[in-house]
């Protein structure tokens, strides 16, 4: 099958800036399929933590996401056929993840497992790369963002569900700590891509970015 067929619709932009539940919302109102690519990144990263390998060896890294037992349900993050949906989560593999993010050969290795998720009747993707690297040719990219402030506070109110303690000033140093580091690595680095539409959502609610998006995605389709 031709897969530039298949419309995309990109959502980059920074940690906690809402790109997940929107993407998954979009996807599921348009019945599109539904790529999370920071889950691979944190389930390389997750393996690598439970077999004790250190972010630094480059080369076992590349190794694990090469064989990589990912699968993914709609409510499921599945490493080996075990639910991990909690763990891969965790502040902990987000730090891990970020720090292995950096690595070329990691990102080769994974472009066309992201890839082939791109199936009819189309697909949302988010994460940091996917309109600049991964679908070059997307029907529409956006990027979205928020204040760190904003971010951090939407963070620990999620935590905070979930029964986990956290201070807002560490999670904004956290964030911003992974914002320069994803915004400044070498190799695809966190970045809004020309053609991709921004979208600032502070001070919005989920439901007014989702009709936002659905609204940006019905004019591509006009034009
Ligand atoms: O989006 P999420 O917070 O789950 O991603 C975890 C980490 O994986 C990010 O901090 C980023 O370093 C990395 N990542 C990436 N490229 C993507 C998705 C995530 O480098 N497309």
């Amino acid at each position: 099958m031709d897969k530039q067929h298949v419309p995309v619709i990109t959502l980059d932009g920074p940690s906690a800036s809402g790109k997940g539940t929107i993407a998954r919302l979009v996807a599921r109102a348009l019945g599109f399929h539904y790529l999370d690519s920071g889950a691979l990144y944190r389930l390389v990263a997750l393996a690598a933590m439970k077999r004790d390998i250190e972010a630094d060896d480059e080369k076992s890294i590349v190794d694990i996401a090469r064989h990589l037992g990912a699968s993914f349900s709609d409510t499921m993050i599945l490493l080996d056929g075990e639910d991990v949906s909690g763990r891969v989560r965790s502040e902990a593999c987000g730090e891990y993840a970020s720090r292995i993010a950096q690595y070329p050969a990691l990102r080769v290795e994974l472009l066309e497992r992201q890839r082939g998720f791109r199936q009819l009747p189309g697909l949302v993707a988010d994460g940091r790369d996917m309109g600049s690297v991964i679908f070059p040719d997307a029907s529409l990219k956006i990027y979205l963002t928020a204040s760190a402030e904003e971010r951090a506070s939407r963070r620990h109110k999620q935590l905070m569900e979930k029964g986990i303690n956290a201070s807002i000033a560490e999670l904004v140093r956290s964030l911003r700590e992974r914002d320069e580091r994803d915004g400044s690595r070498a190799a695809s680095p966190l970045q809004k891509c020309e053609d991709a539409q921004l979208l600032d959502t502070t001070g919005l609610g989920i439901d007014q970015v989702v009709s936002r998006v659905l609204g940006m995605y019905a004019e591509t389709r006009q034009s």
